[in-house]
């Protein structure tokens, strides 16, 4: 059985058969109509999202699927305390795929470890998003053709947002890529993301200060909102906003074949007044993210057979040391009791269920 909790979960093969695939079901979506008949995608959405919800619903209906599930923590049973591991372990008898979301580092994991059925993270807290990542290649390569030899900007939230961290290790699958990381100093991408980049000989990187230095040299612009629900304070978060705003003065900066993406919800930090430039691929973006869900529940439930796909055994980049204490407070450990689960070697320890370090 394979679970996708994370872009690691893939190798280059699954990306390029899955993105083959969704752009075959984007041509040809009556061939896909009854595909899942019979089966059940359960949603257990423990945080907000209208995108990301409605595109797997959205998704298993078109593949004659049906959806249960909750859009909203309170009207499950977390509500009368009980845990993921449980909860996992229940909605396993009554669906055969879920798609979770949470606010906490970790949780998919944890339900993938607990479940009999496969798991795909729909998000967990500020760690991991790689359905938004499939989303993002497939309009990559729908708008450009390629997926190697691309200068990327990364723009906006580059500590909290999730996408940008499931991007980053997606990327390292694909040749010649350099990210320029474009963020206030209080969002720069976490120390564990950075030293992802350092591990990966393919990956290259560089920092700029403002849209205006980057907009010149990249391909893809990928922009993220500040991830306000993530900040300790208002104050805070009003002081991290609105740095880097898009607009007709800094795109005219811009090559002429250069996309933008962004997977929304957007803000400030794109103008509306940009939305009819057709270098402006988030709509689009978003749109097409429902066909590769469609991909992926196909793949994840044993109906089309991808090339070269390995078998997944979820703990095996993992040890357990009963020692090991993870210090992030936005971690699925620090609310539940699991087993102390660690992955890299020392010094480098770090929690495997958010991939912070002790
Ligand atoms: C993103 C998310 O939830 O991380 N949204 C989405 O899934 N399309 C980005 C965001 O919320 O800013």
């Amino acid at each position: 059985m394979k679970h996708c909790i994370d872009t690691k979960d893939l190798n280059r093969d699954e990306f390029l058969s899955l993105i083959k695939l969704a752009e075959e079901i984007i041509e040809q979506p009556k061939n896909y109509a009854k595909v899942c008949e019979g089966r059940q995608l359960a949603t257990l959405f423990y945080e907000p999202s209208t995108r990301t919800r409605l595109s797997f619903t959205s998704a298993m209906l078109a593949l004659g699927g049906t959806v249960l599930g909750f859009s909203d923590e309170q009207s499950s049973s977390v509500a009368k305390g009980e845990s993921l591991a449980d909860t996992s372990k229940i909605v396993s008898g009554y669906a055969d795929i879920i798609a979770m979301r949470h606010h906490k580092e970790g949780a998919a994991l944890v339900a993938a470890l607990n479940s009999t059925i496969p798991v795909i993270n729909a998000g967990d807290g500020s760690h991991a998003h790689p359905t938004q990542t499939l989303t993002d290649l497939l309009a990559i390569h729908l708008e450009l053709g390629r997926l190697d030899n691309l200068t990327i900007g990364l723009c906006g939230d580059l500590k909290y947002g999730r996408t940008v961290h499931s991007l980053i290790k997606a990327m390292a699958q694909f040749d010649k890529i350099h990210f320029v990381l474009i963020a206030s100093k209080n969002l720069v991408l976490p120390e564990y993301m950075i030293q992802e980049l350092e591990a990966n000989p393919k990956l290259t990187y560089s920092f700029a200060e403002s849209l205006e230095e980057a907009i010149s040299s990249l391909d893809v612009l990928y922009m993220t909102r500040v991830q306000k629900e993530r900040f300790d304070t208002e104050a805070e978060y009003e002081r991290c906003r609105g740095h880097f705003i898009l607009d007709k003065k800094v795109m005219s900066l811009a090559k002429e074949n250069m996309r933008v993406l962004h997977p929304l919800p957007r803000l400030e930090e794109i103008s509306a007044e940009l939305d009819a430039d057709p270098r402006m691929a988030y709509f689009r973006q978003a749109h097409n993210g429902k066909y590769i869900r469609m991909a992926l529940i196909c793949y994840l439930l044993g109906l089309v057979k991808l090339n070269d796909t390995e078998e997944q055994n979820l703990t095996k980049h993992y040890k357990e040391i009963s020692s090991f204490c993870c210090r992030n407070k936005n971690c699925i450990s620090k609310v539940e009791v699991l087993p102390h689960l660690v992955q890299g070697e020392e010094p480098h320890l770090a929690c495997a269920y958010c991939e912070k370090g002790a």
